[in-house]
């Protein structure tokens, strides 16, 4: 059986595409979904994607995620910056934790550059635009082998 990656993304994210496209391109998170599931199928890895502009329901989700993923990908967006409740409930998942940014968040703003979810990643991918989706899932791919 596939073990799965949830694969969660933070507030204004069900707009990519549409949002910003000079910082963050014109793929949608359809797109991410299906690159992520055509890497996943070389690992033997399926995919959820899922995205919320609610904290609370991100960190619902980790927890579900606690009993039914093997790895979480997240792109946390502005969550990244100033959310406690998200590192503290990446902190009750025992798997690998891949943090991905589209845009290369320390070209940009000052409060851009730190995150808190940073200190739980084993891994951060920024500046790959959606291909750090696909760089993440490979990586889970190598570290569930
Ligand atoms: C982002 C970067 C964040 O600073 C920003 O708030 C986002 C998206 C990115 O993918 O580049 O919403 O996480």
């Amino acid at each position: 059986m596939s073990k799965l990656i949830t694969i969660l993304n933070g507030p204004n994210l069900n707009l990519l595409g549409k949002r910003e496209p000079e910082i963050y391109g014109h793929d949608t998170l359809d797109d991410v979904e299906a690159a992520c599931a055509r890497v996943g199928k070389d690992f033997g890895l399926a995919v959820k994607l899922l995205q919320s502009n609610w904290e609370g329901q991100i960190v619902d989700w980790i927890h579900d995620a606690r009993h039914e993923a093997a790895g979480i990908i997240i792109n946390p967006a502005a969550l990244t910056h100033t959310s406690v409740a998200v590192l503290d409930a990446l902190n009750t998942f025992d798997g690998p934790v891949i943090e991905v940014h589209i845009s290369q968040v320390h070209k940009r703003e000052a409060f851009r550059h730190h995150s808190y979810v940073s200190m739980r990643a084993d891994g951060v991918i920024a500046g790959f635009g959606i291909d750090g989706y696909a760089l993440a899932m490979r990586r889970m791919g190598s570290l569930l082998a």
